[in-house]
């Protein structure tokens, strides 16, 4: 039996939609990753448990771990018969990188279990293509940081489609779930299919200036690019009152927010543990709509997926 974890994440990170993608680990030690236990057995199977399995759909077929067996049996010509019981501890549609998770940590199961058939590269860009399956488009912002850890920026030039860059390992990162779903593939449909010249310079220039301040290691410069001009104008409209809880966490002292991927989770980036947890309490005083809803105190997750028994 093979055992395999996978971080939540948080896409775009504002400044790099579809282009940077952060995993993340609750500083509480608490569950926010999903776990695939894999076993030989006679037939195909999933079993799925965890606090949001619940979520999943009914239908077999419509389970995306089924995707990801067809996928992988295609790939490796061969199928493979196996009970993977998936322990689902990210709620579905929470812009916590659910769907990576699960794809993610399926495929390095499947993987692993065949004794690594294919290559890092194979893995992530089917880890994409599944993705893509799910959302419209395929995106890797969520999948590479989920399966490769840390900050990373998404390439997809050839081979080289992710690469980790520099992070501040005292930036801590408050992620709130308000209990609600959101569907990426909807979320994307919002967005414009053209943007004016001036948007497009400004948000290369925010881009460029957060890797370069990354590099050179300038976290106040770095959090003055945290600022997206492609999604957050269309999507904000969906997450009530984002403006006013914006300027509320900016004023207790935030140095970043946004929403993570495409929602309804929102981020807000603190230096300080105190003022991370005044915000923590304020979010969840004020954002969570449903008793499932959390908040969470992060760090970044620089592991990614990893086998864990
Ligand atoms: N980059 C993707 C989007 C992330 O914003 O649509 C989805 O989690």
């Amino acid at each position: 039996m093979i055992k395999i974890y996978s971080p939540a994440t948080i896409g775009n990170i504002s400044v790099g939609f579809d282009t940077l993608g952060l995993a993340i680990s609750p500083l509480d030690n608490s569950n926010l990753g999903d776990t695939i236990e894999i076993k030989k057995y006679k037939n195909f199977k999933i079993k799925n448990i965890g606090k949001f399995s619940k979520q999943l759909p009914k239908k077999f077929t419509k389970n995306i771990i089924w995707q990801c067996w067809k996928y992988f049996c295609k790939k490796i010509k061969k199928n493979i018969s196996v009970l993977i019981t998936l322990e689902k501890n990210i709620p579905i549609g929470s812009g916590l990188g659910s769907s990576a998770c699960s794809i993610s940590s399926s495929l390095v199961a499947m993987n692993v279990f065949c004794n690594n058939p294919l290559s890092n590269i194979e893995l992530l860009k089917l880890m994409g293509k599944l993705e893509g399956k799910i959302s419209g488009n395929v995106h890797y912002d969520n999948v590479a940081p989920c399966f490769l850890g840390g900050l990373q920026i998404i390439l997809n030039k050839k081979n080289i489609i992710s690469q980790n860059i520099p992070f501040f390992k005292n930036w801590i990162w408050i992620v709130a779930w308000p209990g609600t779903k959101t569907s990426t593939l909807q979320a994307r449909k919002i967005l414009p299919k053209k943007y004016k010249l001036k948007t497009c310079v400004e948000h290369s220039r925010n881009l460029s200036g957060f890797i370069h301040s990354s590099y050179s290691m300038q976290q106040k410069l770095a959090s003055k690019f945290i600022k997206d001009l492609i999604a957050e104008p269309y999507r904000m409209k969906y997450i009530p009152n984002f403006i006013e809880i914006k300027k509320t966490i900016e004023k207790m002292g935030a140095i970043g927010f946004g929403i993570s991927g495409s929602g309804p989770t929102i981020f807000s980036i603190c230096k300080n543990i105190t003022i991370s947890k005044k915000i923590s309490q304020w979010l969840t005083k004020n954002y969570l709509k449903k008793k499932e809803g959390f908040v969470k105190i992060c760090k970044v997750n620089n592991k990614g997926t990893t086998i864990i028994g």
